[in-house]
């Protein structure tokens, strides 16, 4: 295909050209004055979008490898930790908290329904041994957002500490990590940052960093004493991800430029047309109503759509590249991106696609009922001036 696909899976997000050109640089001494300036303003634009004055740390991995970094960071082998699941992401952190020794309580939701914050106090009520919980705020298999705020302030009023992956949410939807008091937060460069995958963010609490001082779970690579000691120098301990560095920076100016309340916004006008124009077209939506994601839109097609026929050809003849279901949910839903570098525009392309190649597997899909309802929820919503 000669034309550029619709890459709308729920990350890695497609790139602006201004992300591409920044990246097109010659290498530079990563322990040199122009890395300062770099990881400076990196830093600097990520406190803006978490919403924090604590400290971010900048790591060289996918978001999973952020969220280690908390994990080896704050538990010592042993430590009850609670981990609050409602998807496969929450599932696969609570596994890793195990990896390194944590003895868990798992708190189970069922998919597409969000974690209670009424039911998360109870159990902290019930467990005073646990001092760190786990939560997701948006748990990208379900494309469910949970309540951040809420189940945040549940943590710190029980007097425990919050860790929270925001890998698909940070920059995409408001978190305020001081506003909500949240101790760890963590997100992945290739979600709504516009950039490609390979960074990863913490932002680190006062409380947090005092826990990290205190546990004993072996730590090297994700070490955060050492990258805030090597931060204070404009550096990172070890060779960073320069080149995605070079994107993430420009990223960022372009979500400042823009303005994070717009950015939000237009995260929410797409999220809301694909709804409207997927349900018009016959598919429910698998998160609970009132929880669902402005980054992603997971949702059920009619009984007689084969999930992987219909994906091959969206891909093939339509150039539309949507995700599929992730574990117990494979071959189940369909998941569509719509975080970072998106329009309302594409939305409606998307939409034109997907409906087009259900008419092609013989699928009733109420012509053009799926694009029209797009637009009337595009039209309904206020585009700033
Ligand atoms: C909610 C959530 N957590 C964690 C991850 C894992 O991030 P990565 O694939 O960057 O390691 C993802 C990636 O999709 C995610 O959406």
């Amino acid at each position: 295909m000669i034309f550029q696909p619709q890459l709308r899976i729920p990350g890695p997000a497609p790139l602006p050209e201004r992300v591409v050109r920044a990246m097109s640089q010659p290498m530079i001494d990563h322990r040199g004055p122009e890395f300062a300036a770099l990881l400076e303003e990196v830093v600097r634009g990520a406190k803006q979008v978490f919403g924090t004055q604590n400290d971010v740390i900048v790591m060289s991995s996918s978001g999973t490898g952020g969220l280690e970094s908390a994990i080896v960071n704050l538990v010592t082998p042993g430590d009850r930790v609670l981990a609050a699941i409602c998807g496969n992401f929450g599932e696969r952190f609570a596994e890793m908290a195990a990896a390194y020794g944590a003895e868990l309580i798992r708190h189970e939701v069922e998919w597409g329904q969000p974690v209670d914050p009424d039911d998360l106090r109870r159990l902290l009520a019930s467990h005073p041994e646990v001092r760190l919980v786990l939560l997701t705020h948006n748990e990208t298999s379900t494309g469910l957002t949970n309540d951040l705020e809420a189940l945040v302030r549940v943590v710190r009023e029980a007097g425990r500490l919050s860790v929270v992956d925001g890998v698909s949410s940070v920059s995409s939807m408001p978190v305020e990590v001081d506003r909500i008091g949240a101790d760890v937060v963590v997100s992945g460069s290739q979600k709504g940052w516009m950039a490609p995958p390979g960074i990863a963010f913490a932002a680190v609490s006062q409380a947090a960093w005092e826990h990290s001082e205190r546990s004993k779970g072996p730590r090297f690579y994700f070490d955060w004493a050492q990258h805030k000691k090597f931060a204070a120098k404009g550096a990172t301990p070890w060779t960073p991800a320069v080149s995605v560095l070079f994107g993430v920076r420009e990223g960022i100016r372009m979500l400042l430029e823009e303005g994070l309340d717009n950015a939000y916004a237009r995260h929410r006008r797409c999220a809301d047309a694909v709804a409207a124009g997927l349900q018009a077209m016959g598919f429910s939506l698998f998160a609970a109503e009132g929880y669902r994601s402005a980054t992603v839109t997971a949702a059920v097609p009619q009984q007689d759509v084969d999930v992987k026929a219909y994906r091959k050809l969206l891909r093939e003849k339509f150039g539309v590249v949507i995700a599929g279901g992730q574990g117990k949910l494979e071959g189940r839903l369909v998941r569509v991106g719509h975080l970072g570098y998106v329009t309302e525009g594409d939305m409606v392309q998307v939409l034109w696609g997907m409906e087009q190649a259900l008419e092609e597997l013989d699928i009733r899909a109420n012509e053009g009922a799926g694009v029209s309802a797009a637009v009337a929820s595009l039209n309904r919503a206020a585009v700033p001036a």
